[in-house]
């Protein structure tokens, strides 16, 4: 579909060009004379127009069936789709419904997301906005790659199954096998899937000076919100010979900068954004109250897109000490009241994020230099102090909290194993991440960006469930 529009709108294709095109039938019109039906295949959000001049032609046409159909190409200059096809000889029915009369599934009028979820969560994906994240996913890596090898970075490939728990968060998945029907440890000792790939990145960071991946990452979390999956696709990145925060917050802001700009220049936000006025129209048509979800508007969704991409000041940048301050101030002035109080030396809850995004910086904000007991082993203590801060940053957005999370590692040997011995981890399990820092260790840092937040936060979907095709999350695994 995408081809024949494209080559129609460039005029490669001309009035009466013999064309054939592969879809599904999204719907179907039928007069006493003439038929019309719409056709789609995914490869873009719009539809062909088949037109049939002899609706007998047409009859056997449903909702849902996929069809071949070959015809000649109208020229349309004066609709919004550059074409449509005229047909006048039988067109294929490749896969009509398996059970006759049994009703196709995905109905015309609105479903909420937790409807599609729970009855069809196969079928989900041929519907226009779910089929339109699977394609935001799709661009979203590309320009991520793209400013990845434009910046000098290899893109790697660690392993998802690990003997050691990167974040020491204790939300591991345990491996086990059940060879012969006992439960053994397949790998003779303890193994896992990955919660973070960062400490195999900081292996391959030591041959190649600058890496990055996209993987799969596993987290047994047991709350269940809008920003937490099971299994989620983590961006993680290395990078050697950087003694400053900033440089790696730097590399992070450039790469969001980047590949949103060349998402929008790809027409991905126009493309939501008409996808969300389609679906307001739908919500008014169908009972109000029905939807129970919360909904992002078109208009949040151009404001998140402009607050990465407007201007050349570069985003704000406060230490958590300093986001201490200016939240308690605000509770003072009773400008918020939150639900928990703002303790210095505790960790920023959700609501704290979102208003120091939403309402202080009113954009991305990078809050620093947390202190070194609410964070992993592996950061390394700010210099020049006792050690109470580690040099780290988290990057919030309004209505979500954090989305990238890094820092400078500590490359030391000696103060590595400390740190370990410190954090009470299996030191055994980590001996070869600490044998890192024995021949040629280099001061280093990197981050890790949680893909589908991303997706949820550009795509304007409410709930991180609509970023992944397959989400899991605590007792749901079953699709
Ligand atoms: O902040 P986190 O836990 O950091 C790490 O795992 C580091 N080892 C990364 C690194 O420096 N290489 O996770 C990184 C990001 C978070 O900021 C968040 O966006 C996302 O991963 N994330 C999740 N996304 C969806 N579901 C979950 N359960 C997530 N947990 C973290
Ligand atoms: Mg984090």
């Amino acid at each position: 579909v995408s081809d024949i529009l494209y080559k129609a709108g460039n005029g490669t294709l001309k009035e009466t060009s013999k064309v054939t095109v592969h879809g599904w039938v999204r719907s179907v019109r039928k007069q006493k004379k003439i038929a019309f039906a719409q056709i789609a295949d995914g490869s873009c959000d719009q539809m062909i127009q088949l037109v049939f001049l002899d609706s007998s032609i047409a009859s056997e046409l449903k909702t849902g069936v996929s069809v071949r159909a070959t015809g000649d190409l109208v020229i349309t200059p004066t609709r919004a789709d550059p074409c449509e096809i005229s047909i006048s000889t039988p067109i294929q029915v490749i896969g009509d419904y398996a059970i006759p009369d049994e009703a196709y599934p995905l109905q015309k009028k609105f479903m909420t997301q937790e409807f599609l979820r729970r009855e069809h969560p196969a079928q989900r994906f041929r519907t226009r906005v779910n089929a339109n994240i699977l394609r935001l996913r799709s661009l979203t890596v590309s320009c991520l790659s793209e400013f990845f090898s434009e910046s000098g970075f290899t893109q790697t490939h660690p392993p998802l199954i690990t003997s050691s728990d990167c974040e020491g968060a204790g939300e591991v998945f345990s491996i086990s096998s059940s060879i012969d029907n006992a439960e053994t440890k397949f790998f003779g000792q303890d193994s896992y899937l990955t919660v973070s790939t960062q400490l195999h990145l900081e292996a391959l960071m030591m041959g190649l000076s600058r890496v990055w991946t996209l993987t799969p990452a596993f987290r047994a979390e047991e709350s269940a919100t809008s920003r937490h999956l099971s299994e989620f696709w983590m961006l993680e990145a290395e990078v050697a010979f950087t003694e400053e925060l900033e440089h790696i917050m730097s590399i992070v802001e450039q790469m969001i900068r980047f590949s949103v700009r060349k998402m929008k220049d790809a027409g991905a936000l126009e493309q939501i954004v008409k996808l969300k006025e389609m679906l307001e129209k739908q919500k008014l048509a169908v009972n109000e109250g029905e939807d129970d979800e919360e909904t992002v508007t078109a208009a949040q969704v151009i404001t998140r897109w402009n607050s990465f991409i407007a201007n050349d000041q570069p985003w704000m940048r406060i230490t958590y000490a300093e986001a201490i301050s200016v939240l308690q101030a605000a509770v003072a002035d009773r400008q918020v009241e939150f639900i928990h109080a703002v303790e210095d030396g505790e960790s920023l809850k959700s609501e704290h994020e979102k208003w120091l995004a939403g309402n202080y910086a009113r954009g991305p904000i990078f809050i620093t230099q947390y202190p070194s007991h609410m964070k992993p082993f592996y950061m390394l203590p700010t210099p020049n102090t006792s050690g109470q801060t580690v040099e780290c940053f988290d990057l919030l957005v309004p209505d979500m909290g954090e989305l990238v999370g890094g820092s400078l590692r500590e490359h030391d040997f000696a103060r590595l194993n400390s740190a370990i011995e410190l954090s009470g981890m299996d030191t055994s399990a980590l001996s070869w991440y600490l044998e890192l820092r024995k021949w040629g260790t280099v001061p280093h840092g990197g981050f890790g960006m949680g893909f589908e937040r991303l997706i949820c936060y550009l795509g304007g979907v409410y709930n991180i469930r609509e970023a992944i095709a397959f989400p899991r999350w605590i007792d749901h695994c079953a699709c």
